[in-house]
């Protein structure tokens, strides 16, 4: 068995609509997510030990069975009912923790898709998420990536082929000592906009019709192309988080300064914040030309290209 290298890209949420609430509690969801160039890897060396072993380059990072990538190893090795299976596995850390951007799971995600490579099992992709949405909400969308489109409580995919934002890029920032509670702002969401939920399944299935009909997909679709105006974009998370947390105020305030964003948002419950622009330059461009109120406001940021797969393994 052949140690494998394999890539966790996060995500940012392009559009992001609580529908209501569901039985089981968690909220119904309408969103567009998409994938982006920025990575955690995974190194992974099979054993035949049974024993899991997690490392990690950022110490900080919880590396036993709380870690999803732990939790994604041990349901694999469950489901094939091969206790004897082991792997090491070293993480390499750059998407920021507790950031709206999905890292955790796009990590466990990268998990189940490479252990299933290593140790030769070989589920179906339909097995792996069904396997990915016992762990996570988000973490289906990050076995494919790409565009898609994310309904139920984030687990029922709805992938864009062909879409025209290949070109697109962003910029994030992120406040180093910042981090949401996914929880908490579901919570908050709750308490404050609970009078706009809506209640039955004809509801639910009409906005999720408008969004499979919305100006952002027509302008992210085949034929759509960087420079056309995008619609502004809608986080419900974002209208509850952004009055109590100071560095997602102070980070779209920064972005908006910006040279020419098609958008600017939170992605997720926060506290990352983005602008997207047409091409990978211009968000470097504007990186550049905000360096100064990047380093005041201790602001962390990286700029990238859209990416239009989720995990990928190496070569
Ligand atoms: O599924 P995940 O572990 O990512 O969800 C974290 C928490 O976020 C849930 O326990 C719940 O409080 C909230 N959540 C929600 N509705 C969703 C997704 C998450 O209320 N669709």
């Amino acid at each position: 068995m052949a140690d494998l290298t394999v890539w966790a890209p996060a995500k940012i949420n392009l559009h992001l609509e609580v529908l209501g609430l569901r039985r089981d509690g968690f909220h119904e969801l309408a969103m567009v997510m998409q994938s982006i160039d920025l990575l955690d890897t995974l190194q992974l060396s099979p054993t035949a030990d049974g024993g899991i072993t997690l490392s990690c380059d950022n110490p900080a990072l919880p590396v036993d069975g709380d870690n999803l990538i732990v939790k994604a190893a041990a349901l694999l090795r469950s489901r094939a009912g091969l206790p004897e299976l082991g792997a090491r596995i070293h993480l390499q850390k750059r998407i920021p923790v507790g950031a709206g951007l999905a890292g955790g799971s796009s990590d466990g995600a990268a998990a189940l898709v490479g252990l299933n490579t290593v140790w030769g099992l070989g589920f179906a992709p339909e097995d792996l998420l069904e396997m990915a949405a016992t762990l996570g909400s988000d973490m289906p969308f990050c076995l494919a990536g790409g565009t898609q489109l994310c309904f139920g409580r984030g687990e029922v995919l709805e992938p864009q082929r062909d879409g025209g934002s290949a070109d697109l890029a962003v910029l994030l920032l992120k406040h180093p000592d910042a981090s949401v509670s996914t929880p908490w702002a579901y919570r908050l969401c709750r308490e404050q906009r609970q009078h706009t939920y809506l209640h039955t399944e004809v509801d639910f299935a009409r906005r999720r019709d408008a969004l499979r009909q919305s100006p952002l997909l027509h302008a992210l679709g085949p034929g759509g192309r960087a420079g056309l105006a995008l619609p502004p974009l809608r986080n419900d998370l974002q209208q509850v988080v952004e009055p109590e947390v100071a560095s997602v105020r102070a980070g779209l305030e920064l972005l908006r300064q910006a040279n020419g964003p098609l958008a600017v948002a939170m992605s997720g419950s926060g506290p990352s914040v983005f602008a997207l622009f047409g091409q990978l330059d211009q968000a470097l461009a504007a990186q550049a030309a905000l360096a100064g109120g990047i380093e005041a406001g201790g602001f962390v940021s990286w700029a990238c290209r859209l990416r239009p797969r989720g995990v990928s393994l190496e070569g």
